[in-house]
């Protein structure tokens, strides 16, 4: 089952003939900012700028299919399909926030729009819509191999518990475990050396320098 980044980040690789000889340049893919404000045996503390995103609900049973289905509607918003008819290069990562429903979960599909104002608005058939974060912290654990249903909720929870053992007396609220977000950075054609995070917001708790 292939996740259909790949086809979108081979786009990222140009090969350019210059007079003399032949440079491969592989074309820079945006990303959020951020800075570290911690650094962990396994997470980290990242403040993020204020950042923009086009986002995609996806009410489903699997992790992987709601991604797919999600990334498919944000595909189209990236090439065009917006009021403005603008195109956006590829960016990374692409996010899956995860929420427990009664019945299922909730999923936001993201990707990140490389503006530093308002990004145009979506076409309406395609039900997607813009989100504006404000500069917030996210705690970050990273992990390797493919992002799947049998090992998200598993990399979810060691974060969460990381946290609540670094955090442990300074809130009373423990994190909480079923909601979280996946950041993946890679096409589906690496099998080997990529990179995913899971994310959580800490914005509630003090004593990091971090935005309430
Ligand atoms: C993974 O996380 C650890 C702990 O935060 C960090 O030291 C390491 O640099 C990270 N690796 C990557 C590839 O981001
Ligand atoms: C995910 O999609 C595959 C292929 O369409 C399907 O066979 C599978 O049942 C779906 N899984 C869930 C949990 O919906
Ligand atoms: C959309 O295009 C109009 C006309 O070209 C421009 O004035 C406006 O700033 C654009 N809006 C966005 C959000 O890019
Ligand atoms: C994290 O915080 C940002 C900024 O407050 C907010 O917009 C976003 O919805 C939060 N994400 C989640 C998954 O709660
Ligand atoms: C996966 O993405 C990360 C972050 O952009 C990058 O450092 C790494 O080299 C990529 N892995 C492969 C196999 O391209
Ligand atoms: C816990 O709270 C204390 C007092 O407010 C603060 O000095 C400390 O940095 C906090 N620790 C963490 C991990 O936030």
């Amino acid at each position: 089952m292939e996740f259909p980044v790949v086809s979108i980040l081979l786009l990222a690789c140009f090969v350019y003939l210059n007079t003399n000889n032949i440079v491969l340049s592989v074309h820079a893919v945006e990303s959020p900012q951020y800075t570290v404000i911690h650094s962990d045996s396994d997470f980290q503390i990242r403040l993020y700028k204020e950042s923009w995103w086009v986002s995609a609900f996806v009410r489903g049973t699997s992790f992987l299919n709601s991604t797919k289905a999600g990334f498919h509607r944000l595909y189209q918003y990236m090439h065009g399909a917006n009021l403005n008819a603008s195109q956006f290069a590829v960016t990374a990562p692409v996010l899956t926030s995860v929420s427990p429903l009664a019945d299922g979960s909730a999923y936001f599909v993201r990707m990140y729009l490389p503006v530093n104002r308002s990004p145009p608005q979506p076409k309406s058939e395609l039900n997607i819509q813009i989100d504006t974060w404000r500069s917030h912290c996210v705690a970050v654990r990273n992990f390797t191999g493919f992002a799947k249903d049998d090992n998200v909720n598993k990399e979810a929870e060691a974060l969460a518990d990381s946290l609540n053992k670094y955090f442990s007396g300074n809130t009373t609220a423990p994190q909480d475990k079923t909601s979280y977000t996946i950041a993946q950075y890679n096409a589906s054609r690496h099998l080997t050396g990529r990179l995913n995070e899971v994310w959580m917001n800490v914005s509630r708790f003090s004593g990091e320098g971090c935005p309430t």
